[in-house]
């Protein structure tokens, strides 16, 4: 098996999580068999829905019986056609693919899955790990509106390994009223200076919110790892167009998770990404 390779699985299982988001669960063992590989919270998959695209998709949950998901936010043309699937139909994976989300497993860390909306999705496949691991942690989870916050039937079943909690949307139609990273900071501001320095920040969503928490890990000094978001066409570390500036980093085979010494010498974090001719565009 290489990153090269599509394997042709069926859907087996669709689930609606809001107006404009939707999991689809599929079987990668009994494609693979013997040479099955189990995937790591934060890898991602190359999508390929016939007759339409690719696109990459980070795993939003896997199991033991080697049954994956991916969750959907409807933003275009190759989302759009995965939401219209069916149960049975087929679609291509490549993957997994990227790097992950290393869990350090020492029950002294304070551990935040901070999520900005469709972002929550790799974070949730974290948050299998950690339970699994008896790790406990705190999840902020931020939206435009209510209807942006996704699991949160979930997420509040595990109140008893989750420490904390907090939904955040913009317009304060849930939970507190304002961005995830303003959030964060009142919580930060909790913590003695050793005790931030147990602090552990996994982070995906928008990247103007990554790029506000990393500014704040600089400002607190504790660690920090995002999973960034570029175009991507091969994904595979052969196209070149998710490379970043200035030092070649390519999202899809060097991420897409980044720590934050890393972070801090990539200048195009927080500023550019590139669009599909490859054409630098700004995020303001
Ligand atoms: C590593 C990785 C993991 C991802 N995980 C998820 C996930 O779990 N769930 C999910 O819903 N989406 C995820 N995405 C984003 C997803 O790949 C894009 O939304 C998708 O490619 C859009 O395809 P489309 O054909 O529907 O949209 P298009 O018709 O191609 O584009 C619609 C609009 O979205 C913009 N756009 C398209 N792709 C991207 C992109 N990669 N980054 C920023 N803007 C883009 C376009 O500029 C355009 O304005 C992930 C992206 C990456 C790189
Ligand atoms: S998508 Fe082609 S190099 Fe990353």
């Amino acid at each position: 098996m290489t990153e090269n390779t599509i394997f042709t699985v069926k859907v087996k299982k669709i689930i609606n999580e809001c107006y404009n988001v939707k999991t689809l669960i599929f079987n990668m063992k009994e494609i693979h068999g013997k040479n099955y590989i189990t995937p790591k919270p934060g890898q991602f998959v190359m999508v390929w829905v016939p007759g339409v695209d690719e696109i990459p998709m980070s795993l939003s949950n896997f199991d033991g019986e080697g049954n994956w998901s991916i969750t959907v936010k409807n933003i275009g043309e190759c989302t759009n056609a995965m939401h219209n699937l069916e149960p049975n139909d087929y679609i291509g994976i490549r993957g997994p693919l990227g790097n992950f989300f290393k869990v350090l497993n020492d029950k002294l860390s304070i551990i935040y899955l901070i999520g900005g909306g469709i972002g929550i999705a790799p974070l949730k496949c974290l948050s299998k790990i950690l339970i699994d691991n008896k790790l406990n942690f705190n999840i902020i989870e931020g939206g435009k509106i209510h209807g942006d916050l996704l699991y949160t039937d979930d997420f509040n079943s595990k109140i008893d390994i989750i420490s904390n909690i907090i939904y955040c949307t913009e317009d304060g139609s849930s939970g507190t009223k304002g961005l995830a990273s303003t959030v964060f900071e009142q919580e930060l501001k909790k913590y003695s200076n050793k005790e931030l320095k147990r602090v552990v920040v996994y982070c995906c969503g928008p990247e103007l919110m990554l790029y506000e928490i990393f500014k704040l890990s600089e400002k607190y000094d504790f660690e920090f790892y995002a999973s960034l978001e570029r175009m991507m066409r091969c994904g595979c570390g052969l196209c070149g167009l998710c490379s970043l500036d200035p030092l070649g980093l390519l999202v899809c085979k060097d991420g897409p998770i980044f720590n934050r010494e890393t972070l801090s010498k990539i200048i195009d974090f927080g500023s550019y990404k590139r669009d599909y001719t490859g054409r630098k565009i700004s995020f303001s």
